[in-house]
């Protein structure tokens, strides 16, 4: 048993010179682009304050990039005359900030053309975001190579709908290596941004097909919100805040509202279903904001490693709109 481990040790030491695939490290550009991090910071510094509402759709789409196909910029790529690419799938809708990548991407190019990888650039942009605008920080070690492929249909396939309730949750979770922690603590990024009506509104008009309200959402809240956001059933257009009083700020707000029945969305509200995962929450709320910074700074790091490409896999591509010709 044991000399089988040492000698798997020794095989995997050797072939990792030689193979397509290595880890993510903190600072894999010091030498091939030593100031890529800094200008990715600096820029989003100067411009993300002018566009605060831009952090939690950029924080969005590495999620959404992680969770479809692995951590490959995928999520940025455009369709063509042959390809439905993920950004045409339903749950794009709202995805924001694409030019905002884009336009780092361009200095990155100018600077080291060729290195450093759209979705590195992606990782990097998403949590330079929630830094600036007041919320926690996570190591993002880099080295992270973009995908050749991009697919609508695996989207559907791989992202979880806000109709999810705890046990597919759990399990779309696992299918990433993720953990119920993680699974807590990553909707915890529910503490900014918004939601268009219709991501949740059969919760308020329509939840088991006979014109009726979702019992488990305080009726209070869904009375509310019917009065004075989502109007209409069929409302597409008008936005609301995830954590109501408190969108721009990272804080405790999501868990406190998870609490009183106020998730607004079924995944949301199935956090609180689960006697485990609440009582994580309630152990969350009742501790220093500086806890949850701590613990979803571990869960980040995990997210934005899952299914990486990295080595001589992928390519590092020169638009992100677009594989390279
Ligand atoms: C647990 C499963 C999750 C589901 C089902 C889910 C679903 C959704 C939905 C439906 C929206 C609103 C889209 C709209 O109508 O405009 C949304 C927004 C958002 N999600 Fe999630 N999400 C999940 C996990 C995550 C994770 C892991 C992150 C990041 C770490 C994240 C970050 C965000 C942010 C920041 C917004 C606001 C975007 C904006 O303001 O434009 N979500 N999510
Ligand atoms: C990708 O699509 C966006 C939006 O439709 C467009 O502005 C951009 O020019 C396209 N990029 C490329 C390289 O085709
Ligand atoms: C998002 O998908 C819809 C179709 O579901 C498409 O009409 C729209 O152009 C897409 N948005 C982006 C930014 O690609
Ligand atoms: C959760 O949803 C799945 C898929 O829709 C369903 O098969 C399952 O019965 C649901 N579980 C519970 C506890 O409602
Ligand atoms: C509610 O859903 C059912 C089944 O999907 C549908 O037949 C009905 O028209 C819907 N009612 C409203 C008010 O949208
Ligand atoms: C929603 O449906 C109503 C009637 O069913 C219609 O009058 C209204 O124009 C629709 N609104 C939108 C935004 O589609």
């Amino acid at each position: 048993m044991r000399k089988t481990s040492i000698q798997c040790l020794v095989v995997c030491a050797a072939l990792s010179l030689f193979c397509a695939s290595a880890d993510l490290k903190l600072g894999f550009y010091d030498e091939s682009c030593p100031k890529a991090e800094k200008i990715i910071f600096d820029y989003v510094k100067k411009h993300i304050p002018h566009e605060p509402s831009l952090a939690a759709p950029l924080l969005r789409m590495h999620f959404h990039d992680c969770f479809v196909g692995g951590c490959d910029a995928s999520i940025l790529m455009n369709s063509t005359s042959k390809n439905q690419a993920e950004k045409s799938a339903f749950p794009n809708l709202s995805l924001r900030g694409f030019d905002f990548i884009d336009r780092v991407k361009t200095l990155i190019e100018a600077e080291c053309p060729g290195v450093v990888s759209c979705a590195d650039i992606l990782a990097l942009v998403a949590r330079d975001s929630v830094i600036v605008t007041g919320g926690p920080f996570w190591n993002v070690p880099t080295g992270r190579r973009d995908g050749l492929i991009s697919n609508s249909i695996e989207v559907l396939k791989n992202l979880p709908a806000p109709t999810f309730n705890f046990s597919i949750l759990q399990t779309s979770f696992a299918s990433k290596g993720l953990s119920l922690k993680d699974l807590v603590l990553l909707s915890g990024a529910h503490t900014i941004g918004v939601s268009h009506c219709s991501s949740f509104s059969s919760r308020l008009y329509n939840f088991t097909g006979k014109g009726d309200e979702d019992p488990s959402l305080d009726s209070f809240y869904a009375a509310n919100l019917k009065k004075y956001k989502c109007q209409v059933p069929n409302d597409t257009t008008t936005i609301v805040e995830m954590d109501p009083g408190s969108f721009r700020t990272f804080d405790l707000g999501y868990y406190k509202h998870l609490l009183k029945r106020r998730g607004l969305f079924q995944s949301d509200a199935a956090l609180i279903t689960n006697a485990a995962t609440k009582a994580y929450i309630i152990q969350l709320v009742n501790n220093p904001l500086e806890v949850f910074f701590k613990e979803f700074a571990l869960s980040m790091e995990k997210m934005g490693r899952i299914e990486v490409k990295t080595g001589s896999l992928g390519e590092i591509r020169k638009n992100c709109a677009v594989v390279n010709s």
